[in-house]
């Protein structure tokens, strides 16, 4: 889609759709100009009732020649007080898909009535650009349909609002181009197919190592290799790098798992098919380095993708079985279903030596992340308090919120193993928490934090402007964290 900024007047800018939004009780004065061009048409719905200016109702008139749009769109803000950047991006993503059900090509908003309420416009556009995100792979009829092909936002295109319009673009296209890694099956999506994704991002600013099965071993990632044992697919460790600013990097791990079946403490049947969405991780760490080098951020990145399947197969690890990780620490792997840790202790004990500045990994971890907090937050936990503060505040931003949880010195017991220095489960009793402090034992001294997205990478309903499917969780919030570092 094609998005352009035009200072016109709303009445001769030709599209398919104008969009006017409006709070509860706000008059047709609020459009004085299309309003006095419409021969009482648009005070007529609003005085009848009809369109009350509730949040994400929607109102389409017909304008019959009287004005270049051939139709208005009223979409309702809610109350004034109440307005906020989230409601913004939920009516935008509200009108956007609803103005692509009825086939619009081109459309138009008119920012005026929102920079009166001190509200960007922006957001709205980044709700309806979520919002059109449709996985398009599998089906033919699918990938024919065409779109919305241009939105113009109707205001004075000083450098502000042009940036914050790139931004909008740019990070909403990086988290839908997560969800169509995350979205695509577990036979497509290989540990293979990943790492020529990542070498396709690559092309350019971006640099690209993928450590293949004896390369991984050669570095000692005896607990990666552990996972890998029970696949076909060779694994891959997939080691990114951007350069744009200067100083140490910061380090982004994602949890690669690109089908998790548990291994031999395999999961249960039903639902099982989800579980290609065990590289949402990855995949955001992908996205954000695609769009941190597309638009230049002026920061140091690594992103690291530890990938593999977790499969049964007949050398699949057991229950029982000791590994020695990157940095010499032995595992004892009480459950082969608990993979996530062991491939992302080995790659926090690889990244370390690189002396990055910060490492924050972003894994589907585990299933009591969404029982503790449902698909509304991520689970945060860390040793920095600037990092994780600093996180916090850019999801809020974003409305990628991340809540956070301890990590007690007293977890340690949990993971403690009778053999080894470490058990990679320490059972069902606060397991998000647990998982995270068998992590900071790997992080050691260095700043890092974790984000456990296990509860909100995959929505199984339609959210206000996220399909059914891969959400694209944190690549925007990572992006915002990233923009405000410089
Ligand atoms: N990938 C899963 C966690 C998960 C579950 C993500 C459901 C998304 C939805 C992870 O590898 C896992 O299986 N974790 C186990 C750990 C347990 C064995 C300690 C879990 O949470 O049940
Ligand atoms: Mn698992
Ligand atoms: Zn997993």
């Amino acid at each position: 889609m094609n998005v352009l900024i035009k200072d016109i007047k709303e009445r001769d800018l030709a599209s398919d759709a104008l969009i006017l939004p409006l709070c509860e009780g706000a008059s047709e004065d609020q459009y004085k100009e299309i309003a006095s061009s419409l021969n009482g048409l648009l005070g007529k719905v609003i005085r009848s009732g009809e369109f009350g200016g509730k949040h994400g109702q929607l109102s389409l008139l017909h304008t019959m020649n009287m004005i270049k749009p051939v139709r208005l769109l009223l979409v309702g803000l809610g109350k004034k007080g109440e307005v906020s950047s989230e409601k913004l991006r939920q009516a935008g993503g509200k009108t956007l898909s609803y103005l692509y059900s009825i086939g619009a090509k081109d459309v138009s908003l008119s920012g005026a009535y929102l920079l009166s309420l001190n509200q960007s416009p922006v957001p709205f556009l980044e709700g309806g650009l979520l919002s059109l995100y449709k996985f398009k792979k599998y089906r033919k009829e699918d990938a024919d349909v065409k779109g919305i092909e241009r939105f113009t936002l109707i205001g004075k295109p000083d450098s502000a609002l042009s940036n914050s319009v790139r931004w909008a673009v740019a990070t909403t296209a990086a988290a839908n181009f997560a969800k169509d890694l995350v979205n695509t099956p577990s036979n497509d999506m290989t540990p293979t197919a990943l790492a020529k994704t990542a070498r396709s991002i690559g092309r350019g600013k971006v640099s690209v190592k993928v450590l293949e099965r004896a390369d991984a071993g050669k570095e000692g990632m005896g607990a990666f290799l552990s996972v890998a044992r029970g696949s076909m697919e060779p694994p891959k460790f997939i080691v990114l790098r951007y350069n744009g600013g200067k100083g140490a990097p910061i380090a982004l791990i994602g949890k690669s798992i690109t089908f998790d079946s548990g291994g031999i403490s395999i999961k249960p049947g039903e639902g099982m098919e989800k579980m290609k969405y065990d590289m949402a991780g990855g995949a955001a760490v992908l996205a954000v380095i695609k769009a941190a080098a597309e638009m230049r951020l002026r920061v140091n990145l690594i992103g690291v993708l530890p990938a593999t399947e977790n499969l049964p197969g007949g050398s699949a690890s057991k229950p029982g079985d000791v590994v020695t990780s990157v940095g010499g620490k032995t595992i004892e792997i009480i459950s082969t279903d608990a993979e996530g840790r062991l491939v992302l202790a080995d790659a926090i004990g690889y990244i370390k030596k690189m002396r990055p500045k910060a490492i924050i990994d972003i894994a589907t971890l585990t299933g009591a992340c969404s029982v503790a907090l449902g698909n509304e937050a991520i689970a945060m936990m860390g040793n920095d308090r600037a990092l994780l503060d600093r996180l916090k505040a850019a999801g809020d931003e974003v409305y990628e919120r991340v809540w956070e949880m301890p990590l007690y010195e007293e977890y340690m017991d949990y993971v403690k193993s009778d053999i080894a220095d470490l058990k990679n489960s320490g059972g069902k009793t606060g397991s998000l928490v647990t998982a995270g402090y068998f992590l900071k034992e790997f992080a050691g001294d260095m700043p890092w934090v974790h984000l456990d997205i296990a509860g909100t990478a995959w929505t199984e309903k339609d959210r206000p402007y996220t399909a059914k499917g891969a959400t694209g969780i944190g690549v925007r919030l990572l992006l915002n964290f990233l923009k405000e570092r410089k």
